[in-house]
């Protein structure tokens, strides 16, 4: 907890920029009468499917029906032009949870609801909640039950807004407008980035390696994302999944050593392939990419936890290293987030769940394995702060950061094992 009044990202900060936003669109597309057709009129329509490029969703829509229930929320691309994005001030909200984040499990409890951990590592599913009904204190706490678990999900949320929607992820940072990506065809919603997917895109094996699907959002932005949320619209009867990696597991699991290597780097996170990938699939990009240094482990301010924060998606190269030596950390590095299925949790989802992860601790993938099946999802992205090394935490905050590794053997009461392989050793190994 403290004292310090954190600043409130509202509704109302929301809608100043999105009116901004309206003015842009009106000068940059032909005049239309909003009240008859308040829709964006600028989509993709594909006859030849578009292969899935591995840094952009294509945005492509084969089944373009009126009669689709979700057809305002289909991706459309404004050709508008955006400013660079200015730093912002931010406070974690999760600093003004209460540590057992009481507000939040008595609201559960008061709706009948149940949440329970899915891995060691991280996770949790809500059941029976409403989201919409929880109070800003327990948002506040919720806040910091995503930073400590990386991803909660709140199944079947069959009534939440978009509105509401949008509100929840203003009270935990100023809304993020993506430069690239489709926002919904029904206008004053272009804070909302769609995901969407049909039988109009075929996934291309020739595009991407899995490993590179791992990713964390938008982080060539000075201040990537925190809580995001992803409501799931449709969903795929078989496949779709979606795959949460926890960077805070993958430090833990090097030694001290290299822990210590990682702590002394910083990477440059570039936006100019997700940019060039848009182009390429003939959508109009609002703001110009940029690249932007961050540290290689970045501390959460509400948990004091290390993580590891590069992602195959944006990262491009570590700062002052020979090329070898960044292909070789870097490559590393991104495995671990792929291969460690005990950092991870695999989210199978239902219709109108909401994913909540925190962009600045997991990676996460898509899998693309259910073509030529309908997938259609909308995301509102709180911004975070700008990502804080290890040394700059330690000086800001005079506590040391935390491994979480450590902190878990500690609430077992005993201490994280050293690592010992050395002569003499008994033959080791896990059985099924
Ligand atoms: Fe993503």
């Amino acid at each position: 907890m403290t004292s310090t009044p954190p600043p409130l990202y509202s509704v109302s900060t929301l809608n100043s920029a999105a009116s901004d936003l309206k003015h842009a669109l009106t000068e940059a597309t032909t005049p239309i009468a909003a009240a008859e057709k308040p829709l964006h009129t600028k989509h993709l329509n594909v006859e030849n499917p578009v292969p899935v490029n591995v840094f952009n969703y294509t945005g492509a829509v084969f089944d373009d029906d009126e009669e689709y229930e979700f057809a305002e929320f289909l991706p459309s691309f404004p050709e508008i032009t955006l400013p660079p994005l200015a730093p912002t001030p931010f406070t974690d909200r999760g600093l003004f949870a209460s540590p057992d984040k009481a507000t939040l499990y008595a609201e559960i409890a008061e709706q009948g609801g149940k949440a329970v951990h899915q891995t060691p590592a991280l996770g949790v599913e809500i059941r029976g909640v409403k989201l919409q009904k929880l109070s800003k204190a327990a948002l506040d706490d919720l806040a910091l039950l995503v930073a400590e678990r990386g991803i909660v999900v709140f199944r079947k949320q069959t009534d939440l807004t978009i509105e509401e929607q949008l509100a929840v992820g203003a009270h935990w940072g100023p809304l993020h407008l993506h430069a690239t990506t489709g926002v919904p065809r029904r206008e004053g919603l272009e804070h909302v980035h769609v995901v969407y997917a049909d039988k109009g895109a075929r996934p291309d094996p020739t595009a991407f390696a899995k490993v590179e699907l791992f990713h964390s959002d938008v982080t060539y932005e000075l201040q990537p994302p925190g809580p995001t949320l992803l409501r799931n619209l449709v969903t795929p009867d078989l496949g779709g999944d979606t795959l949460f990696s926890s960077g805070a597991a993958v430090f833990s699991s090097f030694s001290p050593h290299y822990q210590r290597y990682l702590e002394s780097l910083s990477a440059v996170h570039s936006g100019h392939e997700q940019a060039r990938g848009a182009r390429g699939a003939g959508q109009h990009v609002r703001r110009e990419p940029i690249e932007t240094i961050h540290p290689v482990v970045r501390v959460c301010p509400s948990t004091g936890i290390k993580s590891v924060f590069v992602n195959a998606g944006f990262t491009r190269r570590i700062v002052g290293v020979p090329k070898a030596e960044s292909d070789h950390v870097l490559r590393f590095l991104h495995e671990q987030f792929a291969v460690n299925h005990d950092f991870a949790w695999r989210v199978k989802w239902e219709k109108d769940d909401v994913a909540i992860w925190d962009n600045r601790t997991v990676n996460h993938s898509a899998l693309f394995d259910f073509w030529p099946e309908r997938r259609h999802a909308v995301r509102v992205t709180p911004s975070a702060e700008q990502p804080e090394s290890v040394a700059a935490y330690e000086a800001r905050t005079g506590t040391k950061a935390k491994d979480w590794l450590e902190q878990r053997y500690k609430s077992l009461g005993v201490a994280k094992p050293v690592l010992d392989s050395g002569v003499g050793k008994k033959e080791r190994g896990f059985k099924d």
